[in-house]
């Protein structure tokens, strides 16, 4: 059900791969409740173009940005405030990728070139936006931004190895630049603590389908799905959250406060 929650808002969305990306059903979804935006991703992943189906079917342009580069997204930000007539709304920042758990590093045998790069693109990376976007002053009083992360942050799971202190990293500069934003700009900034969710980043984390099914059973509500994660995004972006700002916002149908449950007692007895 649509409730024009965000007519004529406008903005940005980084990471629709295919979709399964959270970032695809978001903007599927905010499209649906009337905002328009600009679709981006990394040049490499313009490549193999699925996101053109996306952007024919919201009516969205496409910029390609590299989102480790500044002037990528210096770019980016101005080409859009053009194409979509005046400053921005709400950013979705939805981007993530470890070198380490690509290359098949063990946490304990990282290669820091690899640390390095896996940091820039999934944790500074949301520096560089936020800073390309508040140099140009380029957000709406009111305006939202978002990013995804993950509880590996606050608690181990071994197999999400550097992605773990990536997300840390990401979570504070929610936080650092937040506070500045809101200062300022009355612009709030927030990160979204997802469940486990089968898109190709996700499934790039080993021993995913038995942990998926594992974090299934140890919630109350069950895991939030892809489209569960986009209803959300868009309460964010919408006039409905204005206070909300400078949070970590566990969506995970209850998993980070449960202990145990009693499916998983009964596995084990
Ligand atoms: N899937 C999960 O289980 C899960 C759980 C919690 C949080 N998250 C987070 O959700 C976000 C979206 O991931 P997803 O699960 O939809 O997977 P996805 O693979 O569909 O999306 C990741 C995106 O990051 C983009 N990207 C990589 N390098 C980039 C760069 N240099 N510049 C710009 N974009 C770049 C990729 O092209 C891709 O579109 C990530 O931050 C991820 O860590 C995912």
């Amino acid at each position: 059900m649509a409730y024009d929650l965000l007519k004529g808002k406008k903005g940005i969305i980084f990471g629709a791969l295919d979709e399964n990306s959270i970032a695809w059903k978001t903007a599927e979804r905010v499209h649906e409740e009337g905002g328009t935006f600009v679709l981006t991703n990394a040049p490499i992943a313009m490549r193999m173009g699925q996101i053109k189906e996306l952007a024919e079917k919201t009516g969205s342009e496409i910029i390609p940005a590299d989102a480790t580069l500044a002037e990528d997204l210096d770019a980016l930000v101005s080409k859009s405030m053009d194409i979509l007539g005046g400053k921005l709304d709400f950013v979705l920042h939805s981007i993530g990728m470890s070198v380490n758990v690509r290359k098949g590093r063990h946490y304990t045998d990282e290669k820091y070139d690899f640390t390095a790069k896996g940091w820039d693109v999934s944790a500074l990376s949301f520096h560089k936006v936020m800073q390309s976007l508040y140099k140009a002053d380029a957000m709406n009083e009111w305006g939202s931004i978002v990013a995804l992360t993950y509880m590996a942050a606050q608690r181990v799971f071994p197999d999400y190895n550097d992605m773990a202190d990536n997300k840390a990293y990401l979570e504070s500069v929610a936080r650092s630049f937040g506070y500045f934003f809101g200062k300022e700009k009355k612009v709030r900034v927030n990160t979204i603590s997802q469940s486990p969710t089968p898109t190709t980043a996700g499934q790039g984390v080993k021993g995913f389908d038995g942990f998926i099914t594992y974090a299934d059973k140890m919630s109350p509500l069950g895991n939030a799905t892809a489209q569960d994660c986009a209803d959300y995004t868009v309460s964010l972006f919408s006039d409905l959250t204005r206070k909300v700002t400078m949070q970590n916002l566990f969506h995970d149908g209850g998993f980070s406060n449960t202990g145990v449950s009693q499916e998983v007692i009964e596995h084990f007895s």
